[in-house]
């Protein structure tokens, strides 16, 4: 390929290695069961926790909203991309969080981005947990500033590296609160408690925690019984995507109302792209609305993953415990993952791999995911699949560590 020495060597590399992907083709809403390339599946693989994806009425509000104001939002949120829509969602979204204010951005990569890059710069420091989501580590890198990784989910190596840092001019601790690809929850109230002591901001990334935990869906801080806005604390800020319980996309940063102005006037992600579509906003406004007003999916959701998880657990699988709907199956090397992956396809139950660089080399996983929507019987099937494959291959641990210190999205 002229011009792109090393392209073709490089793929083969991928190849051999097991590492190169493909895409699949959904033939199907995304419901619980699903036709991809031609065959049904049962899905326990997607972000769609809530089951709104499919909602009719979620449906109908993306297509009321096309009628009121087109397909296209024709540019970014400060030129002509600003629809009373946009702000309804963001008033939304604030009230729903129980922040000051709230802004809305097309991606949650680009809300990570916004907030690092835009926050923190050259004479700061980010401190960033090392399971932190790759768009976290994206953002860490266009800032600027000193990045410190800490020990997962380890307010005590944090607390280590704070110390080293008080001449910093400002200091932002970044995690995400339900951690993707492990679906373990930060230690936020131990985090606000060392931010306190050392000046720090706190930025949650909620991707996995917004509408699943905490009675009203708010999130990770609501799971503790953290106040949306600590009094006389650290700064919180907030940040969420539209694309997981909320089954639409796009996402929040959620806040102090002079923070949020802040990032208004000075985020590049939000300043250089065009606001998220009418379709897309209109969706998630009702999709706020359904978060708060039917609270029994996320009990649903929460009996659902405790039993497979649990069940999981019972056939000998190397799965952690933990409070939420993710439940990674963690295998070890990739051609085992791969094997396993292939054998849940031919039981239905679409489940990929997930390999480096998404996780470190040793501890490629079946990222299994619940949904509100799954009945028993989809969860009874998921679990029988993977006993007759355990009963076949088998499963082992591992563990290992690439790139900067961060241990995901480094490649
Ligand atoms: C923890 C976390 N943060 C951010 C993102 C990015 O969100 P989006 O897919 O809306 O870009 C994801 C997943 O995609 C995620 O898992």
């Amino acid at each position: 390929m002229i011009g792109l020495a090393g392209l073709r060597e490089e793929m083969e590399g991928l190849r051999k290695a097991g590492l190169w992907r493909t895409l699949r083709r959904f033939e199907s809403l995304p419901g619980p069961r699903v036709v991809v390339d031609g065959r049904e599946y049962i899905l326990c693989a997607s972000n769609n926790y809530l089951g709104l994806a499919e909602d009719p009425r979620l449906r109908e509000a993306a297509v009321e909203a096309v009628r009121r104001f087109g397909t296209g939002s024709t540019g970014s949120r400060l030129i002509t991309g600003n629809t009373v829509l946009h702000e309804a969602l963001e008033e939304r979204i604030a009230r729903w969080k129980g922040a000051e204010a709230a802004m809305v951005l097309a991606t949650g990569y680009m809300a990570n981005v916004a907030i690092a890059s835009t926050l923190a710069g050259r004479g700061d420091v980010i401190f960033s947990d090392e399971l932190n989501h790759a768009s976290i580590i994206d953002g860490c890198r266009m800032s600027r500033a000193e990045v410190r990784v800490y020990r997962h989910a380890d307010p005590r190596d944090l607390e280590r590296r704070l110390a080293e840092a008080r001449g910093a001019r400002r200091r932002i601790i970044i995690t995400d609160g339900v951690f993707s690809m492990d679906g373990d929850v930060a230690p936020l109230p131990d985090l606000l408690a060392v931010a306190r002591r050392y000046e720090a901001a706190v930025v949650v990334d909620d991707a996995h925690g917004g509408g699943v935990l905490g009675e009203r869906g708010r999130g990770t801080a609501e799971y503790f019984g953290i106040e949306t806005e600590p009094e006389g604390g650290p700064l919180l800020l907030h940040m969420g995507t539209l694309s997981k319980a909320a089954g639409v996309e796009g996402a929040y940063i959620a806040g102090p109302r002079p923070v949020i102005a802040y990032l208004q006037n000075r985020a590049r992600p939000f300043i250089f792209s065009t606001a998220p579509s009418p379709a897309t906003v209109g969706a998630a406004l009702r999709a706020i609305d359904l978060i708060e007003e039917e609270p029994w999916r996320r009990r649903r959701l929460e009996d659902l993953a405790r039993r497979l998880r649990a069940e999981l657990r019972r056939q000998g699988w190397n799965v952690p415990e933990g409070p939420t709907p993710i439940i990674p199956v963690i295998v070890g090397d990739v051609e085992e993952t791969l094997a396993v992956a292939r054998r849940l396809d031919e039981e239905g139950v679409f489940a990929p791999a997930i390999r480096p660089p998404t996780v470190p080399a040793g501890s490629c996983r079946i990222r299994v995911t619940v949904t509100a929507a799954h009945s028993d019987e989809d969860i009874a099937r998921i679990a029988a699949a993977f006993e007759r494959c355990r009963a076949e291959k088998g499963g082992r641990p591992g563990a290992g560590m690439v790139g900067d210190g961060h241990r995901y999205g480094c490649g």
